[in-house]
């Protein structure tokens, strides 16, 4: 006798998946509830459809000769009112910061989120207190509370939350961070289209792609509170990049200027195979094609000053219209889910055995957040120096590992003290806290010109 409630067993059943309740009797009260509130959170039949189909061609890869190369402005062309512009924006409150933090970070092995890694090349800050002393810093000059979103998963929120507190948020007000978590899915078992198990009552849930930022931040409210509040863009990035310039005026200011809904930054592209998407316009519209999905000719055309044409690297910041937000996140224009197809480890219900399976068993499905881009009618697309905005730590070892980081992180702020008239040591590790100057102006009010650094530094 199964005592779940009788519309979720008849769910359970009519889409075939009754394996689910192996092992049921042996389940304490406690388990059966935390079961029940997994498979209530499932939508079966969405799953259903994504399983049929699963023989389908990658229907988001788009034909080549649709591809274009995309028109990209230049962040060292906007000129003070612009900048003007973004700044007013930000004073008003209108801006609100995202960090996504929900990944389970697997390349780089580390055990905690991957937020709380140490990348600080002097100060051994971690990521999320670079970015929360930026969103400060931002706060304090603005002289407004810009919201910090912080985007966790099932496999990030616990840890997460511990860390901000054990850290008193950063000396942000408490109520200046606001959490919330993104959505999972069932991973599938790809020959028959049952869900997995890890156990008896315990379903295989993944995060659902840095997509689910966007379906989450509606179906939480925080969209709609966002909106109340007078918030009218979110500026959006990935917890990996120390050096990301959170909501900097200027990209704001063209921003509104353009009427954009979606704004990103891009990088030059280095090689034609580097491992990066490349913004492009795909049938007239805004796209991103994954690296794996350009096709190689195009991948190595170059224009007639002998450039990449393709050369337009993704880095994942945006800034999106609260508006256009609202759009993608409601009805016929949400997200589509990508599908990929793992090596899995499950717990198989009839022979009661936890199998570790050696080939790709299982299908995941996960939301892209750039997939938004296309549903875009207005974008901007600002070219920034790679060196001074973009070093995201993947990796391990090798490139973007934690020493690269690092590295990058020491150089950029080495090039802005140099820049104010600082002598800089080569090979000498230096650091600027954002609270101590967030901008090259900030930082020339505080440091004198000529004087000479020679041992690692940190400037806080
Ligand atoms: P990546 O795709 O690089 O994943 O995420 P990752 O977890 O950092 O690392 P790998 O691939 O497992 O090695 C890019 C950004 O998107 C966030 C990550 O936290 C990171 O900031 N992300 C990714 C989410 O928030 N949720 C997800 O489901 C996936």
């Amino acid at each position: 006798m199964i005592d779940a409630p009788a519309d979720l067993l008849h769910r359970v059943r009519a889409h075939g998946q009754d394996h689910l309740f192996t092992g049921w009797s042996a389940l304490s009260a406690a388990a059966r509830r935390a079961f029940v509130g997994q498979l209530a959170g499932v939508d079966f039949a969405e799953l259903a459809r994504l399983y049929a189909r699963r023989g389908e061609p990658h229907t988001l890869l788009p034909d080549p000769s649709a591809i274009a190369p995309m028109p990209v402005e230049d962040a060292a062309s906007f000129g003070p009112e612009t900048v003007r512009l973004g700044e007013e924006c930000l004073r008003r409150g209108e801006v609100a910061v995202l960090v996504v933090a929900g990944g389970q970070g697997s390349r780089l092995g580390f055990e905690q989120p991957k937020g709380m890694f140490p990348v600080g090349p002097v100060s051994g800050a971690t990521l999320f207190r670079l970015h929360a002393e930026k969103v400060h810093a931002l706060s304090r000059k603005y002289g407004v509370a810009v919201p910090l979103l912080v985007m966790t998963s099932a496999a990030t929120t616990a840890e997460t939350h511990a860390y901000f507190l054990a850290e008193s948020f950063f000396d942000l007000p408490r109520s200046q961070v606001i959490f919330f978590e993104q959505g999972t899915m069932p991973a599938l078992d790809a020959a028959t289209g049952r869900l997995l198990l890890t156990a008896p009552g315990e379903l295989n849930l993944s995060p659902n792609g840095h997509g689910g930022t966007l379906t989450a931040l509606a179906d939480t409210g925080l969209l709609a509170d966002l909106k109340a509040r007078g918030v009218k863009h979110v500026f959006y990035f990935q917890v990996d990049n120390p050096l990301v310039e959170i909501a900097s005026p200027g990209f704001v200011g063209r921003h509104v200027e353009a009427n954009s809904d979606a704004s990103t930054k891009v990088v030059l592209k280095t090689r034609p195979d580097e491992k990066v998407g490349v913004l492009a316009l795909i049938g007239g519209t805004c796209g991103i094609v994954e690296y794996s999905d350009l096709p190689g000719e195009l991948a190595d055309a170059r224009d007639a000053g002998g450039e990449l044409l393709h050369r337009a690297g993704s880095t994942a910041i945006h800034l999106f219209a609260v508006a256009f937000l609202e759009r993608v996140t409601q009805g016929t224009d949400r997200l589509a889910f990508h599908l990929a197809r793992k090596k899995v480890p499950y717990f198989d219900a009839e022979t009661g055995t936890a199998v570790k399976p050696t080939t790709e068993n299982a299908l995941k499905f996960e939301l892209f957040v750039f997939d938004a881009l296309p549903l875009a009618d207005r974008w901007l697309v600002v070219r920034v120096r790679r060196e001074d905005e973009f070093a995201p730590l993947k990796n391990a070892t090798g490139a973007d590992s934690p020493e690269a980081v690092r590295a990058a992180l020491s150089a950029a702020h080495a090039r802005r003290l140099r820049a104010v008239g600082v002598e800089v040591a080569d090979g000498v590790a230096v650091e600027i806290a954002p609270l101590f100057a967030l901008t090259d102006a900030e930082l020339r009010a505080k440091i004198p010109a000529g004087t000479r650094v020679t041992v690692p530094t940190f400037f806080e």
